[in-house]
């Protein structure tokens, strides 16, 4: 088994990764959160694939499993949600130290996180993510919330959780395009602070994509890690935290005019980090060779590096509603080399615009 630490000035967790975690989870949790009662949500996707193990598993060592599963998807990242979230606990008697467990990607985690944030004014979480990027990154850092029509994520709370529990068995039944959302979250963190992981996830490219048992153990610890540290350093975002949105500012824009939902948010942010990079490029930032090699690294997992884009005016309407955008001037996360970001709102037009035609299909 592997596992990470977070050490927060007021809370301490661990993230454990290991094959076949699931069915082992009840006896975890109740080391950490014993009590008679829990809450299980899920999608109802995930929940026909993998609740029943989880809740035999935590009934085996005493838990009353309530269970609440959600609709699937982005679209239900709503208050509507976390409305039923409510009813649920409240229909079975939740109490204070009923530990909330999320079973799903990162849409059920936020959520999840959330309710548990609120409902009695915090009760305690766990997570048991089953997407690679709420592996690698949402299930890590204690950010939670929901969507309203006005925006994604504008409502949500800080709750950290008491224990993560990954199983990367469970990758098996991810669609692969949702897989690769994941990979190209880890080729984030790889540019951003950790260019062995860089060299390592070329030269692993097949038996990650073969969902290799110790490979993907090792895919997820590393990456855990690298999320770990950054916030440990920034838990509420007030600075390295940032470097996370490596590609965002860009992706946001393609997401905006690829029209939501055609596109992926790690497709996007696959397309983003090459935009920002051919950008950073251009402005005399970091060598062309970066740009390669992020090329080639996005390829050999079959992640494409352009799109059917239109013409860079509508990336400007696109890109000033973006939150990093401030005092009108685009503020961009940008590499200097592999491990190496700057944040700079200094950029001309001529190279942002070198960025986005980069990444536009010809
Ligand atoms: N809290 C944070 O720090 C943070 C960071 C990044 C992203 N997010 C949020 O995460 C969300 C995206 O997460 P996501 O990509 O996991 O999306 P998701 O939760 O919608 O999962 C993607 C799809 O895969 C399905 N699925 C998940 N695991 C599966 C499995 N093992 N087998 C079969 N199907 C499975 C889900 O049912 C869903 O249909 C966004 O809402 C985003 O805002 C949060």
């Amino acid at each position: 088994m592997a596992s990470v630490h977070i050490e927060l000035p007021h809370h301490t967790y661990a993230i454990q990764i290991e094959a076949g975690l699931l069915s082992l989870a009840g006896q975890r949790v109740w080391d950490i959160v014993p009590h008679g009662r829990c809450a299980l949500v899920s999608d109802r996707t995930v929940s026909a694939l993998y609740a029943r193990p989880l809740a035999d598993s935590l009934e085996k060592v005493g838990f009353r499993v309530s269970q609440v599963d959600l609709d699937a998807g982005e679209s239900h990242k709503n208050a509507a949600s976390i409305e039923r979230l409510y009813r649920g606990f409240l229909e079975d008697r939740l109490e204070r130290s009923s530990p909330v467990i999320a079973l799903g990607g990162g849409v059920v985690g936020d959520m999840a996180g959330f309710a548990a944030a609120t409902y009695r004014r915090g009760v305690p979480f766990v997570q048991c993510p089953t997407s690679l990027l709420a592996m690698v990154d949402s299930s890590v850092g204690g950010k939670t919330g929901f969507n309203v029509p006005e925006g994604k994520n504008l409502i949500g709370a800080f709750h950290q959780p008491e224990l993560v529990l990954i199983d990367p068995t469970v990758l098996r039944s991810l669609p692969r395009r949702e897989l690769l959302c994941g990979i190209a979250e880890c080729i984030k963190h790889a540019v951003i602070r950790d260019p062995s992981l860089f060299e390592w996830m070329r030269e692993n490219a097949q038996s990650i994509l073969a969902l290799d048992d110790a490979v993907m153990v090792e895919l997820i610890e590393r990456n855990v890690s690298i999320k770990a540290k950054v916030v440990m350093e920034d838990e509420k975002e007030h600075g390295v935290r940032a470097h996370l949105n490596f590609g965002h500012t860009f992706a946001h824009a393609i997401e905006a005019t690829a029209g939501y939902g055609e596109i992926l948010h790690g497709e996007a942010v696959a397309l983003g980090m090459l935009a920002a990079t051919r950008a950073s490029v251009e402005a005399g930032l970091c060598e062309e060779g970066l740009l390669d090699s992020l090329e080639v690294l996005l390829d050999a997992f079959g992640l494409a590096t352009s799109s059917d884009l239109p013409e860079n005016a509508i990336l400007e309407e696109a890109m000033r509603h973006d939150k990093k955008v401030i005092d009108d001037r685009i503020r961009l996360i940008l590499p200097e080399a592999l491990g190496r970001i700057t944040i700079r709102d200094d950029l001309s037009p001529v190279c942002v615009r070198s960025g986005w035609d980069h990444i536009r299909q010809h």
